[in-house]
């Protein structure tokens, strides 16, 4: 919907729009997951040492971030995306606090549930945020350098929402001082991420051009609900992931 600045009121108001929400959710949640091992694990240090065919066992000593288990995730934004997310991080042992929009409801595995106003205060509690948010005027800008100061000392950031939503010379000036610890950004601001982007080399920063939906099973769900609705539409019925557009997802 983000995508959708250049329309017109009368467009927005005569167009039913839909979207794909949800249907990325487990692709998503897997990639989401992976990027916290691969921190947690310090495998990116590795790779590097990997693609020079270097056996570098002195690496292991800069894995401080200690085991996933019983550690606290923040689910920023507990959709169709977020609350996969929580599921998967609930069977790894993490307990898991979120935010969401216009509800205080949430599955049984995540602890609590509060509202966007409580973004910062919830930061402070966990060693894992999560991004999953939808890119309104609400969200642009939210993992700021207040948002930062507020998390714990040494939590890990990972982002798959909207790179937007992340002021990126905040997170940037965060890694830097060692208060996040690492990060796991498949969505960036800009993006492309541009080749001298001080991310690229940091050492526990993975990347992804924007790809953690892909995959096969992501494509399937997406044509069912897009030939669902085109049924739905050619008979009068009401369609499936309909956007609210006042409230810009
Ligand atoms: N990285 C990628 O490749 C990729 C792929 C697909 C989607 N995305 C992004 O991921 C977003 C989420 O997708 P989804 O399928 O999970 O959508 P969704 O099911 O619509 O979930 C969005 C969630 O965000 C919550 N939210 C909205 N504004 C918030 C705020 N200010 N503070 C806290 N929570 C807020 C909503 O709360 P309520 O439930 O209370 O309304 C909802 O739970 C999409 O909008 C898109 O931008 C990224």
């Amino acid at each position: 919907m983000d995508r959708c600045v250049g329309m017109s009121d009368s467009q927005r108001e005569t167009v039913i729009f839909t979207n794909n929400k949800r249907l990325s959710g487990p692709a998503i949640a897997e990639h989401t997951i992976a990027m916290m091992m691969s921190i947690a694990r310090g495998l990116p240090a590795y790779s590097r040492a990997q693609v020079k065919s270097e056996w570098d066992d002195s690496l292991s000593s800069a894995i401080r971030f200690g085991e996933v288990k019983d550690k606290t995730m923040l689910v920023v934004g507990l959709g169709g995306i977020g609350t996969e997310i929580a599921w998967r991080a609930h069977g790894l042992g993490m307990r898991i606090i979120a935010t969401r929009n216009s509800s205080r409801r949430g599955p049984d595995y995540v602890d609590y549930v509060g509202l966007a106003d409580e973004l910062n205060k919830l930061a402070g509690e966990a060693d894992v945020i999560v991004n999953a948010l939808p890119l309104t005027a609400k969200t642009t800008g939210v993992f700021n350098k207040a948002f930062f100061d507020a998390a714990k000392p040494g939590a890990m950031f990972l982002s798959v929402g909207r790179g937007k939503s992340t002021v990126t010379k905040d997170l940037i000036a965060a890694l830097e001082s060692g208060q996040i610890y690492g990060a796991g950004l498949d969505v960036t601001d800009p993006e492309p991420l541009p080749a001298d982007s001080p991310l690229w080399q940091m050492p526990r920063v993975v990347i992804t051009p924007h790809s953690s939906a892909a995959g096969i099973d992501s494509l399937r769900r997406m044509a069912t609900i897009a030939v669902e609705n085109l049924r739905r539409y050619a008979n009068g019925e009401r369609m499936l992931n309909i956007v609210d557009i006042n409230a810009g997802y």
